[in-house]
């Protein structure tokens, strides 16, 4: 199967695997432990932290590990709204993904006002809007996605931040779709807290971190022993910590040595075989603010359903972005916040590449996502029932 969901999930890299295979057999003590083995695995943890904020240009007593990048999220939130005194406001953006929506949501049952600023049409957020929201009366605390999972948008997060602290509103960023794909640094954008997860970047699915800026206050979300600093009780998931350290350490050489480019160019190279070979074939989001692993594109009289039958028939994994609801395809909510019409929301396929997707491979899905969008259109007119489909987020 060629694999163009990288969004979704990556592969663990074999270096980070080999990194945590000991701390699964041979070093299986406990960080908390004082005997020297586990003085041992602890200067191991450790010294994963140190890779991880070096990815992000943070201090490693800034990084506290969590259990995903949904705990992330949800443990920064909690404790933000935790602290905010008689500020009840929230202040984000439409197209967050659904571990920062859904706890907005569950706060607004406990009576915060959840501000959402919207985005153009190229998925960028409302810069103007985001400015007269933090600046309202009552803001808790701002959150905004650095890159979105669907369109794979960068969003201003600097401007964004910069105005959340003039107005003196502490600011997260759920930076999951962008760590070890695109330069994030903490000294850069100043953000107050961030969000990670392992497994969008080469370490296993299960591992997560938080950025906290040195010196601002965070209510834990899990008591009890008092690892990370008190911060996340838990006996530490070493093997995970140490694997996410190396994946940190490999993403950091990576983006030092190109940028990302390679992956880059392939995804432009698998856009320019799709367009020279297929009619009616749009780019969804600005293609200058893309993260360079997403393509995002609209396949008019093609219901992107059917088209995903077909290539997992035709052995090409990738996502769409449309949920069938009461037997109605319906956009997903980033979709429609850039003002999508059904019809070209439900004809959007998402592919995402990663640092091993090979040219052979991208020759290849092109090659079979022409062939099903033809033989789609041909069918019914591109129509046809598929299955319930939404994004791996
Ligand atoms: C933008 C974004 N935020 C949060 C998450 C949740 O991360 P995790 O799968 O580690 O819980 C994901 C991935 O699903 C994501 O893409």
């Amino acid at each position: 199967m060629i694999y163009l969901d990288s969004n979704a999930t990556t592969r663990v890299h074999p270096d980070v695997l080999a990194a945590m295979l000991p701390y699964l057999s041979d070093e299986c003590y406990n960080p908390s432990s004082g005997y020297r083995a586990g003085r041992k695995v602890k200067a191991a943890v450790e010294a994963a932290r140190e890779q991880v904020a070096r990815l992000i240009g943070a201090d490693a007593r800034e990084i506290y590990f969590t259990g995903c990048g949904t705990e992330a999220n949800n443990a920064v939130l909690y404790s933000l709204a935790g602290m905010c005194g008689e500020n009840r406001r929230i202040v984000t953006s439409e197209i967050e993904h659904s571990a920062i929506l859904r706890v907005c949501e569950h706060l607004a049952e406990r009576g915060f006002v959840i501000d959402k600023v919207g985005v153009d049409a190229g998925g960028r957020l409302d810069l103007e809007a985001w400015d007269r929201a933090v600046n309202a009366d009552g803001v808790a605390f701002a959150t905004l996605m650095w890159a979105n999972n669907e369109t794979g948008i960068i969003q201003p997060v600097e401007e964004a931040c910069g105005l959340a602290r003039v107005a003196k509103v502490p600011f997260h960023t759920d930076a999951i779709q962008a760590v070890g794909k695109t330069v994030v640094n903490v000294d850069d954008v100043a953000v107050d807290f961030l969000s990670i997860s392992g497994h969008k970047f080469h370490a296993p699915k299960g591992i997560g971190a938080v950025y906290v800026r040195s010196g601002l206050r965070f209510e834990p979300m899990l008591r009890g022993g008092g690892q990370e600093s008190g911060f996340r009780s838990g006996t530490e998931n070493v093997a995970s910590i140490i694997g996410m350290g190396k994946a940190a350490e490999i993403m950091q050489e990576k983006l030092d040595a190109d940028g990302h480019a390679g992956v880059g160019e392939l995804r432009d190279y698998l856009e320019s075989i799709l367009m020279e070979n297929l009619e009616g074939v749009e780019v969804n989001g600005a293609v200058e603010y893309r993260a360079a692993n997403t393509l995002h594109l609209a396949f008019e009289h093609c219901e992107a359903s059917g088209l995903l039958i077909l290539l997992d028939e035709y052995g090409v994994a990738c996502s769409a972005g449309s949920a069938c609801m009461t037997g109605k395809q319906q956009p997903s909510h980033v979709q429609k916040a850039m003002g999508f019409s059904s019809e070209r929301a439900n004809s959007s396929l998402r592919m995402s590449l990663s640092i091993f997707t090979t040219k052979e491979e991208v020759e290849e899905a092109a090659k079979q996502i022409v062939r099903a969008v033809k033989k789609l259109r041909s069918v019914q007119g591109g129509g046809g029932v598929g299955p319930v489909v939404i994004y791996t987020e």
